[in-house]
């Protein structure tokens, strides 16, 4: 590509999480999920920016760190602190951490609320209502579950008092056009429809403030002191807000939000409002996946059943997890999570069929050629084994653009089985006994050189620890992954040599009690 030719952006974002508890599975899950597509993009000439960070303003954060005793900024430094820190231990990466404490940050919401109070958008009224603390908002009626929050299982607050409102029922229309005018702008479409539903009827106006009185810990509104701006007219913007701040705005138009199906409505209903009475462009697409389940049931504190990230690298090691979560959930589905199952994953994909490749291949090598890659010549099984991957290179690609992960991995080990079957089928260990079939051994060994080369090269998006240990073992030791995208048959020059095999996957017994 010519240098002067700019590269297609890909914006990602992940939430930015609530600072009032400690990482968790569901997180780690976003997070990964980012990662993935970042490096899928990115080794595709995409420029690709990525954001996450803490959402630390509200009533449950305040309540949070008045039970601990702190004062809620140094609560929520703590936690955010946290977050940073799993995914940077756990090799999630992120181009820029916004935290809703950031002083540009308030700025930046500060600004849009006195635009669109400007503008005529955001009225003062007074407001008898249902309010569920643990959510944050105002319940109608009707969305209670026998009175109580659906979330929740509480029975809301009765509240009365003086609030801002944001005239969100003004854009209902306009949103309706704007899904109608773009079917891709919720993904995938059951999330569409669950949206259309919700706004057959009036969605009504958003209240956007809390009273000082009851709430102080958060962004004061520029047009009134005596209120602070409600969490998500807050949290919301934490998406453009660093943009501006790091002079890139040129991003926004290619954003696409990454979310799990529990916000859907602040980020289908409310973000895109928001956006067109701040007469800013609508994201590109809202991405949303699934809950992860512990025993078909919710991850709590109070079960004990949270699965923490630092705690599954610690046994299985951060890729057996990646692997795990990406291959046993189905994009936009729930899937229950087990231990049990990721051992399964671990000792069966990744022990069995990739590391089993990978150390019978290297191993031959090593034994019969001191590791040197010997020339090839291609026979029928050979060009079959090639073809596997070729076909599993496209498949993954279109099955990842499509959120398919699980079936892009899929794709991928239905070759590195046919790369196992190859080895079993053309037995270059028999074959070794006779010395003048050893040309044959060097050529079965090269191909299957090229089948490990592939697969590093195919799972880097996935597996990027493993990855980058296979290119080592293969005699490519790091940077050199991203130039290995060559046509099969060209990446190892004469007297190329490989390494010693290392196991890439521990084999696991059963999960600690
Ligand atoms: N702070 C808000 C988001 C504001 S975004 C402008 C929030 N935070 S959260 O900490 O509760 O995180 C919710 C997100 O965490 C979900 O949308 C999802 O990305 C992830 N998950 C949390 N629990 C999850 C599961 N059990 N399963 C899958 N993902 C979930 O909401």
């Amino acid at each position: 590509m010519p240098e002067n030719v700019a590269r297609e952006s890909l914006y990602l974002t992940t939430p930015i999480f609530y600072a009032n508890a400690e990482p968790h599975l569901g997180h780690a899950y976003t997070m990964v999920l980012a990662d993935v597509l970042a490096r899928f993009w990115r080794a595709r000439g995409r420029d690709v920016f990525v954001v996450t960070g803490t959402d630390e303003h509200g009533d449950k954060i305040a309540q949070v760190a008045a039970a601990a005793g702190v004062a809620p900024k140094a609560h929520t430094d703590r936690v955010s602190g946290q977050f940073r820190a799993a995914w940077d231990g756990a090799g999630l990466r992120y181009d820029h951490f916004v935290r809703t404490t950031d002083p540009q940050h308030q700025r930046f919401v500060q600004k849009i609320l006195a635009d669109i109070h400007a503008r005529g958008d955001i009225y003062f009224g007074s407001y008898r209502g249902l309010y569920c603390y643990g959510c944050e908002r105002f319940y109608q009626e009707r969305e209670l579950v026998d009175g109580r929050c659906p979330d929740h299982g509480t029975p809301p607050a009765e509240i009365a008092e003086e609030n801002y409102f944001f005239r969100m029922g003004a854009y209902q229309e306009r949103l309706l056009q704007l899904l109608d005018d773009r079917p891709d702008l919720i993904f995938p479409d059951g999330y569409r429809r669950e949206v259309l539903g919700v706004l057959r009827e009036p969605i009504g106006d958003l209240c956007i403030s809390r009273p000082k009185t009851r709430l102080d810990w958060g962004i004061e509104l520029p047009f009134d002191d005596r209120y602070v701006t409600y969490v998500w007219f807050d949290a919301l913007f934490s998406y453009m807000s660093p943009l501006e701040a790091l002079g890139r705005m040129d991003l926004w138009p290619s954003v696409e939000h990454l979310i799990a199906k529990d916000i859907l409505k602040q980020h289908a209903i409310f973000w895109p409002t928001m956006l067109m009475a701040a007469d800013l462009p609508v994201y590109r697409r809202l991405c949303v996946h699934g809950y992860w389940q512990v025993n078909e049931g919710k991850m709590s504190k109070s079960i004990g059943n949270v699965v923490r990230p630092g705690d599954m690298k610690a046994r299985y090691g951060m890729d057996a997890f990646r692997y795990y979560l990406l291959r046993d959930m189905a994009f936009g589905q729930d899937a229950d999570f087990s231990e049990v199952g990721l051992i399964a994953r671990l000792n069966g994909d990744l022990a069995n069929g990739l590391g089993n490749l990978a150390s019978r291949v290297l191993a031959m090598q090593q034994r019969y050629f001191k590791g040197v890659v010997q020339p090839r010549a291609e026979e029928p099984p050979d060009a079959q084994l090639r073809e596997a991957f070729a076909v599993a290179r496209r498949s993954s690609d279109a099955h990842v653009e499509a959120f398919a992960f699980h079936r892009a991995l899929e794709e991928i080990w239905r070759a590195i089985e046919q790369a196992n079957r190859y080895v079993t089928e053309t037995a270059p260990f028999t074959l070794a006994k006779d010395p003048a079939r050893l040309p044959r051994v060097g050529a079965i060994l090269h191909e299957l050189c090229e089948a490990l080369r592939t697969s590093a090269q195919l799972l880097e998006p996935f597996l990027p620890e493993t990855a980058v240990r296979l290119a080592e073992q293969l005699g490519f030791p790091p940077p050199r992954l991203a130039e290995l995208d060559l046509p099969w048959g060209q990446a190892f020059p004469p007297a190329h040599r490989t390494a010693a095999p290392q196991a890439l996957f521990p084999r696991i017994d059963a999960p600690p009690d």
